[in-house]
């Protein structure tokens, strides 16, 4: 694994314990309307909550619609690592997360969401 490498699942059906705390886990609508505001939420990770303690936490994440980055949240360790986001999109995208972990770099994960 190289920190310069952004990282992902590789395998589904066989999860590592790096991807369970790492990989973001998206969770909102498959589809929606034009316009209309939803709900978007980001935790890190789903089987297992990754840390937040110093020396050891999630600093960031960014989520892009196409290649557009349209929010950025930062964590300090005295935070979850997790949260909702209200969008708005005008066309059928791939929603992109982009986490980042002080000690195990980069990571993500994507969903389309269709719009109507
Ligand atoms: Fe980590």
């Amino acid at each position: 694994m190289s920190k310069y490498e952004v990282q992902t699942l590789k395998d589904p059906n066989d999860k590592t314990v790096l991807e369970k705390k790492h990989v973001p886990f998206i969770t909102a609508p498959d589809s929606v309307k034009k316009g209309e505001v939803f709900e978007v939420t980001v935790k890190m990770g789903k089987e297992i909550d990754h840390p937040m303690e110093e020396g050891h936490f999630i600093e960031f994440f960014d989520v892009y619609a196409g290649d557009m980055k349209v929010a950025n949240v930062t964590f300090t360790p005295e935070c979850e690592a997790e949260a909702t986001l209200k969008l708005k999109l005008d066309e059928t995208v791939t929603l992109k997360v982009e986490e980042y972990c002080n000690l195990h770099g980069y990571w993500k994960n994507e969903t389309e969401i269709k719009v109507k």
